[in-house]
């Protein structure tokens, strides 16, 4: 575990004092939260590793036997599709001598091989083969029990496509954590997910720390100036904040949300039983750290965000649609033109988390300030945030 990023705990109170303050006199997060290697890997323990963080989605490993390889909060994992169709995932190392598992991904005909002394493992994580462990002539030994190296299993779940886990293994029940977003979208609660792998998704390379992308999904207050193209018809006096009292998601909705994705004015299709408020309703929510959602009568998307380092994130989108009939080539133009509309808006929004990244490396900026209006959700960011960073300096310095 990385040392503490504050040397006492009043450091750290003092630091994050106006974080932690009612909107009005609150500030930001210091730079070094943005720019520091040392920040970054202590917080890969105390706030990546802690929560539940999503780390991809299931499409990324669509058949039974697909394995990808990842490596999030500085770990190597595997996220691979067993027989039973369920997504399981590993730490990326074999139980032999270490040997890192997978480099990229793969479509296994049902087992992963260790490239060094070829032990191979089951879908599900059990060792199945060793083999000359014995000796030339023998796949077994005397008192090697293969029950016990199995590949180590990370705590994982999967909600809306979205695969989470938890490394440090102690965090809330995945229930109880999702329970206030899956509450909010209980009528989407059975809605099946429809992927067109072709056309459906994209991933951005952007230089800036993965708060910042973050911080600027969940508010609307950027909209008039950043998203001109959105914000005609879906204005920012059309936003709601979903902040409230949440310690753990937070985001914005759209009461106007209908674009023209053709000239023509085809749409694609509504969810089949969706309460009719849901019409031309949006809303979109960032699950701290890492997740980020948006729903829609007739698609939704989530957002992977991949912290690399202080200064880089990848950004994976993937669309998904609630009726099948949205796969068919009648719609694909709707479809290319819907994941063009994403990509364009998160195109939009990376000037400006490229240039919030460079500066940070100001020490005229100490953090800032937030509209007590329209900021709720930023600040709820970094609430959440300060609140993890205080506890855990608490416990490294025992105050
Ligand atoms: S390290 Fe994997 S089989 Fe030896
Ligand atoms: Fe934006």
């Amino acid at each position: 575990m990385a040392d503490c990023w504050w040397s006492s705990y009043a450091d750290v109170t003092a630091a994050l004092d106006r974080v932690m303050r009612p909107i009005e006199e609150a500030s930001g997060l210091p730079n070094e939260a943005y720019v520091s290697d040392e920040f970054a890997e202590w917080e890969q323990d105390v706030l990546l590793a802690r929560s539940w963080a999503c780390i991809g989605t299931g499409r990324r490993v669509p058949e039974a036997g697909d394995a990808m390889p990842l490596e999030f909060a500085g770990l190597p994992l595997i996220m691979v599709r067993g027989r039973d169709d369920e997504v399981r995932v590993f730490h990326n190392v074999c139980s032999h001598r270490g040997m890192l598992l997978m480099e990229k991904p793969a479509r296994t005909r049902g087992t992963i091989r260790c490239p060094y002394h070829s032990w191979t493992y089951d879908l599900d994580g059990s060792l199945r083969a060793t083999p000359m462990i014995g000796g030339t002539d023998s796949n077994t030994c005397p008192g090697f029990d293969k029950a016990k190296h199995g590949l180590k299993p990370v705590r994982s779940a999967t909600w809306f496509d979205a695969v989470f886990v938890n490394l440090s293994g102690d965090a809330e029940p995945f229930e109880s954590f999702i329970a206030p977003v899956a509450k909010r979208w209980k009528d989407f609660e059975s809605a099946p997910l429809h992927h067109e792998a072709i056309d459906s998704s994209f991933t951005l390379d952007v230089a800036c720390n993965w708060k910042l992308a973050v911080e600027n999904f969940c508010e609307a207050y950027h909209l008039p100036w950043i998203h001109p193209g959105l914000n005609s018809y879906s204005r920012l006096e059309d936003h709601y904040q979903i902040a409230e009292e949440v310690d753990g998601y937070a985001g914005q909705g759209s009461t106007a949300y209908r674009p023209q994705l053709v000239e023509n004015g085809n749409g694609l299709p509504v969810m089949p039983g969706l309460p009719a408020r849901w019409h031309g309703t949006a809303e979109y929510v960032a699950l701290f750290p890492t997740a980020l959602f948006g729903v829609h009568a007739d698609h939704c998307f989530v957002g992977t965000i991949m912290p690399m380092s202080p200064g880089r994130t990848v950004e994976h989108v993937d669309l998904y649609y609630f009726d099948d009939e949205a796969l068919g080539d009648g719609c694909a133009e709707l479809r290319q033109a819907n994941t063009a509309l994403w990509k364009g808006i998160f195109l939009e929004d990376r000037f400006v988390v490229e240039g919030m990244q460079r500066g940070r490396a100001s020490p005229a900026f100490r953090g800032g300030v937030l509209s007590p209006a329209l900021e709720h959700t930023t600040h709820s960011f970094y609430r959440w945030a300060g609140k993890r960073f205080i506890e855990a300096a608490k416990a490294t310095h025992n105050a």
